[in-house]
């Protein structure tokens, strides 16, 4: 069950394991937020991309990170499960950002 999402992972990313947040506050910015405060976090950690596994079936959310950059580089097929909600398939999604200057690790 758990094999097609350890299959998907972007060597050298900094990974968002998930993001949600309540219903009634969707759509108003939370999530692309969310995701500016990872950016910021893996960037003071020196990475210069992230990552995140999303399933296609989740349109809102797919439509949401590539308007945000993100592309799909990998994908894996979900194994049938009452623990997963989804089925088909998962993405492994991955945004590359610039380097910003001063921040880098040696
Ligand atoms: C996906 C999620 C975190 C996005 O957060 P958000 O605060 O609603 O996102 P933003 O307000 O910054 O951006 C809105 C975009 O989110 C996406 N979205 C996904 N589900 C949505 C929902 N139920 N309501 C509104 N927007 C949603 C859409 O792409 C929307 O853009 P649109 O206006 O073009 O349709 C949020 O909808 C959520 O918690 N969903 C349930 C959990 C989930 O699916 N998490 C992702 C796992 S990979």
């Amino acid at each position: 069950m758990l094999a097609p999402f350890l299959a998907l992972e972007e060597p050298g990313s900094y990974f968002v394991a998930g993001i949600a947040c309540y219903e009634k506050w969707r759509g108003v910015g939370i999530g692309s937020w969310l995701l500016a405060e990872a950016e910021d976090r893996a960037r003071s950690a020196s990475f210069d991309k992230l990552s995140l596994i999303a399933f296609d079936k989740n349109a809102g959310a797919v439509r949401l990170y590539e308007r945000l950059g993100y592309e799909t580089k990998a994908r894996s097929t979900v194994v049938p499960s009452e623990a997963i909600r989804h089925g088909g398939d998962l993405l492994l999604m991955v945004r590359a950002f610039e380097y910003r200057e001063g921040r880098k690790r040696n």
